[in-house]
């Protein structure tokens, strides 16, 4: 094997299409509804799964009227507890006998203060965003290799970068790495399954208004002193993000070429470049800023100047 070329073994392409199914969870918004829609514009059936009812519903009855020649199913799911994420496969299992595409994108980020306020914002942060990874892979990877398909877990540039939230953060770099070790297993073994990584950078969702999911069974989320301060600078970095079907179609070309990372942008790339060579040198942690954002200095005026008003 030639160094780089990455693969122990090929795993064969996979051409989406009718007869096939689709499960992704966070399908209600953003990323998630937008990889349904494309999937069930492949032929697909689709299953939604979110923890938002409302929204849920409305995002099926979208797909659904978009005519695709698959079924589509919507099902409430809280991925932060295994039993629901069992209860999921068995009821696609039950519904369509198999399972080709399961998407674990379901995921929150909130303004919980991580190293002074309650630990109620880790514990939602972990639970969504690496718990119900974890619950879907195992979940799911039977069925998977059972069909031969093809697993895609929705991390960040959060997982390669950690300079945006220690609990986003710390979430995002957990799910590249079980990612990337499920990827080797699989490829020691020759299994035949597809796993895929994707890592966006700023990207048009509701990602910033996760709140609105935060579980009542962990109490309240108390911000962050510069939450709100930086509020503004987050939604318009997020509003200049790519459009979640341009997302989409990149996870769809993955899965097909059966390639591991997703990226949606070189400039976070080189930012995680960056830290990788500052790392080799033994340097310490680089006041470098997430593309778009301010300059660590002028986050620091925009504390200084808002906490001495
Ligand atoms: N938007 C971005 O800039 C961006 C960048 C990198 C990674 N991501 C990741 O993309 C994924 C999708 O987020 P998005 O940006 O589309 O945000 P979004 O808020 O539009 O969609 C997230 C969905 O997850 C659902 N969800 C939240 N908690 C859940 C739970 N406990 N169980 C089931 N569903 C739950 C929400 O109801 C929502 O429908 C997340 O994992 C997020 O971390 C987003």
């Amino acid at each position: 094997m030639s160094p780089g070329s990455g693969r122990l073994r090929e795993t064969r392409p996979m051409q989406l299409g009718h007869g096939q199914t689709a499960v992704v969870t966070g399908a209600a918004s953003g990323i998630g509804l937008a990889l349904t829609q494309r999937f069930a514009a492949a032929g697909m059936n689709v299953v939604l799964a979110d923890v938002e009812t409302g929204a849920l519903e409305r995002a099926a009855a979208e797909v659904g009227a978009a005519g695709g020649s698959g079924d589509v199913v919507a099902r409430v799911v809280d991925v932060r507890h295994a039993g629901e994420v069992d209860a999921l496969a068995a009821a696609v299992i039950e519904r369509f006998g198999a399972v080709h595409v399961m998407c674990n994108n379901a995921g929150v980020a909130g303004g919980g203060d991580a190293w002074f306020g309650p630990i109620n914002t880790w514990e939602w942060t972990i639970g969504v965003n690496l718990y119900g990874v974890i619950h879907g892979v195992r979940a799911f990877l039977p069925h998977l290799l059972a069909s031969g398909g093809h697993l895609v877990n929705t991390a960040s540039m959060a997982g390669l970068y950690p300079g945006l939230s220690p609990t986003y953060d710390a979430t995002k770099h957990a799910v590249v790495a079980l990612t990337e070790n499920l990827f080797r297993q699989m490829q020691m073994i020759g299994a035949p399954i597809g796993v895929s990584c994707l890592c966006p950078g700023w990207v048009r969702t509701k990602i910033f208004e996760a709140e609105r999911n935060f579980p009542e069974d962990l109490g309240a989320l108390e911000h962050s002193p510069t939450f709100e301060m930086m509020r503004p600078v987050v939604e318009r970095v997020i509003a200049e993000g790519v459009t979640p079907a341009a997302v989409a179609d990149l996870v769809a070309d993955a899965i097909e070429a059966r390639r591991f990372w997703v990226f949606t942008g070189q400039e976070w790339l080189d930012l995680a470049m960056r830290r990788w060579t500052s790392i080799a040198d033994g340097l310490d942690p680089l006041p470098d800023s997430a593309p778009g954002m301010p300059s660590a200095d002028e986050i620091v005026a925009m504390i200084t100047g808002s906490t001495s008003n």
